[in-house]
Formats: C-alpha cells, sequence, structure tokens
C-alpha cells in the first residue's frame, strides 16, 4: 500500500467533521494519516474525539498571540512538527495568514456550509435563510488568502424548506457535508486532485461533486 498521507486536521468547535474523517480512517484503505488536531480554543468537544481517537491534540489558543502572523506560526510550528504535508480546515473559525498558505502551497482545505462564492463567513446557514434561498449546501476548495474562498473542488447542493430553522437546514447540509470532506481528503490524499492556476484538476475519471 503506498505511504499515507500526513494530515492536521485544524478545528475550532463540535468536531463532527473531524469525527466523520476518524470514522473514514478506520478504512485501512484511507489514505490519509491524522498526525495532529490543532485547536484555536481550549475545552471544546473536538478535542475529546481526538483524544478518543488517541491522535495527539495542541490548542494554539486565539487569545494568547497578538496578531494573525504569529497564531499562524504556531500552527505552522506545530505541524511541521507532528510531520504533517497538508492542513484540513474542519469547522475552524480562524484566518489563517499568508505565511500558511506559502508553507502549505494547494495543500489546505476546507469545507463551508453554503455553495460558495455565496454565504462566506461564520453566519452562512444564517444569511442562507435571510436570503430566502431554495437551495444551498456544501463547498470543498483550496484554502487562499481570503475567508471562504480559492478554488473549489467539489460542492453539494442540499433544498431548504420553508419551514426550514437554522438548526434543521444545518443539520440536512452536515448530512451531506459529512460524506463529502472524507471522499475528498481521501481523493486528494491519492494525488487525485491538484490545482492548476485557480482551475482544479481531477485525475480520476469519476470527479467526487460538480466542478
Ligand atoms: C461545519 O459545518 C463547517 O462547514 C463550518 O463549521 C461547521 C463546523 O462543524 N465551517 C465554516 O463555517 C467555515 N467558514 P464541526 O465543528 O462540527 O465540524
Amino acid at each position: 500500500m503506498p505511504p499515507k498521507l500526513p494530515i492536521a486536521v485544524l478545528i475550532s468547535g463540535s468536531g463532527t467533521n473531524l469525527q466523520a474523517l476518524i470514522d473514514a480512517r478506520t478504512d485501512p484503505g484511507f489514505p490519509c494519516d491524522i498526525v495532529a488536531v490543532v485547536s484555536d480554543r481550549p475545552d471544546i468537544p473536538g478535542l475529546a474525539r481526538a483524544t478518543r481517537a488517541g491522535i495527539p491534540t495542541t490548542v494554539i489558543d486565539w487569545a494568547d498571540h497578538q496578531d494573525r502572523a504569529s497564531f499562524t506560526d504556531a500552527i505552522i510550528e506545530v505541524s511541521e512538527r507532528a510531520g504533517a504535508a497538508a492542513l484540513v480546515l474542519a469547522g475552524f473559525m480562524r484566518i489563517l495568514a499568508p505565511q500558511a498558505i506559502a508553507r502549505f502551497p494547494n495543500s489546505i482545505l476546507n469545507t463551508h456550509p453554503s455553495l460558495l462564492p455565496r454565504f462566506p463567513g461564520t453566519r452562512a446557514i444564517e444569511e442562507a435563510l435571510e436570503a430566502g434561498v431554495t437551495e444551498s449546501g456544501v463547498t470543498v476548495h483550496f484554502v487562499d488568502e481570503l475567508v471562504d474562498h480559492g478554488p473549489i473542488i467539489a460542492q453539494r447542493s442540499v433544498p431548504v424548506h420553508d419551514e426550514d430553522t437554522v438548526e434543521t437546514l444545518r443539520q440536512r447540509i452536515q448530512g451531506v457535508e459529512h460524506r463529502l470532506y472524507p471522499e475528498v481528503v481521501a481523493a486528494f490524499g491519492r494525488g487525485e486532485i491538484t490545482v492548476d492556476g485557480l482551475e482544479v484538476v481531477w485525475s480520476t475519471n469519476e470527479p467526487v461533486g460538480p466542478r
């Protein structure tokens, strides 16, 4: 079997996407090894999930850092020390400084609960409801210097119903996200996804989701 791609997973909260990756890892063919889980906050449920799975955790507390650059440097250092070759953002609610993108070029992935470019930011689900859209979804993309921005790897849509609340729509979106994100991370780990300029290129005949 080819060597697994070492990844660091960055989290800020409940860690359900981290859990989906942890669960995917139980398949011996899953091509990534989660070598570190890094959180920007202490005492979040996602950290407990990592610990239960036997994955080393580090808290790089945003509150301990004077600026985004020093916070990002600390994340890079921890990830490098763990041997990570890619960063997988899973509900990570901070923006990394440009040196992270320079250090991990085309190797930082993010999942976001909307059909980007619509509704970037931390209120994607609320804003979709406020806008009255009939469809929203999930976007997995490579991270660039902007918020929830960068070459799109895969998108999946879900319907938005009139009676939806933030919670019901979140559940519908995350139900899709928890399947899509491990699939995309696995394809990335197998080297099936690369970036050419602003375009994502799949080497497989059956890419995951529309491009
Ligand atoms: C996820 O749905 C993810 O898409 C979203 O936060 C949630 C975190 O859930 N990320 C963003 O909004 C990024 N802008 P989780 O901690 O349970 O995985």
